[in-house]
């Protein structure tokens, strides 16, 4: 079973996608982290200075030995680990920086090439994953896809909010300015841009707790799948 998870940055999504895996026994793929570790590379390899990407430079560095998934074959409903050159880079790719650059990276076909074929190589296992495009490009055959939308205000808060509990400083407008600012470069670049796929299905979550969530997950596992949760 595959069922794919996209929608705007901050609408939960990795929540969600996770607490369905554990649900219903699927390995949970966060293809953010991919791409992240893809940003990650580069910056570490010096390719890129000042946001301006050596886009002929990564492309020729990057091959499938360097960025993996690993995943323990055994138990494969525990937490998939993202790898750059055989290390656990987890939570390196949530750093400032990697966040800061990571966009541009994303926008870049052989990049998202890439990706694409990493991710693929999953469906087979049994997978919910979360992204932008995965209902549309990367599985557009999923038996379940679910969109994501929130208000962008609320989802601004909520990462105030995040970066508050764990002590940092948060300026409401400068995030808000960033939500923004990521809606518009994920849903206008030229391959494999977020929208939602045409037989989606979309929550919005700007009101709904988790707990509610997987009320409603419940009625749509049931409704399109006939799965009772
Ligand atoms: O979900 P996130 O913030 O970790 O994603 C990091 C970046 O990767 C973000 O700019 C969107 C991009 N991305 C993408 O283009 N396609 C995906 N399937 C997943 C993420």
């Amino acid at each position: 079973m595959i069922i794919a998870i996209d929608g705007y940055s901050s609408t939960g999504k990795s929540t969600f996608a996770k607490l369905i895996a554990d649900r219903l026994g699927l390995i949970y793929l966060d293809s953010g982290a991919i791409y992240r570790a893809v940003t990650l590379f580069a910056l570490q390899r010096g390719y890129i200075v000042d946001k301006v990407i050596d886009t002929g430079a990564l492309e020729a560095d990057l091959a499938a030995d360097k960025v993996e998934i690993s995943y323990n074959r055994d138990n494969p409903q525990d937490k998939a680990e993202i790898c750059l050159n055989g290390e656990n880079v987890e939570s390196q790719i949530r750093l400032l920086d990697v966040s800061n650059n990571v966009s541009p990276i994303a926008t870049l076909p052989f990049v998202r090439n890439f990706v694409d074929s990493l991710l693929r190589g999953y469906g087979p296992l049994g997978v919910v994953m979360d992204g932008r495009d995965i209902g549309t490009a990367v599985f557009p055959e999923a038996d379940l896809k679910i969109f994501m939308v929130a208000d962008a205000k609320i989802r601004a808060q909520r990462r105030v909010d995040q970066l508050r509990a764990k002590g940092e400083e948060a300026d409401f407008d400068e995030i808000y300015r960033n939500v923004l600012e990521r809606d518009y470069i994920d849903s206008h670049r030229e391959m494999n841009p977020l929208r939602q796929a045409e037989d989606a299905v979309v929550l919005d979550n700007s009101y709904v707790s988790v707990d509610q969530q997987m009320i409603w997950l419940g009625w749509v596992l049931k409704a399109k799948l006939n799965i009772e949760l």
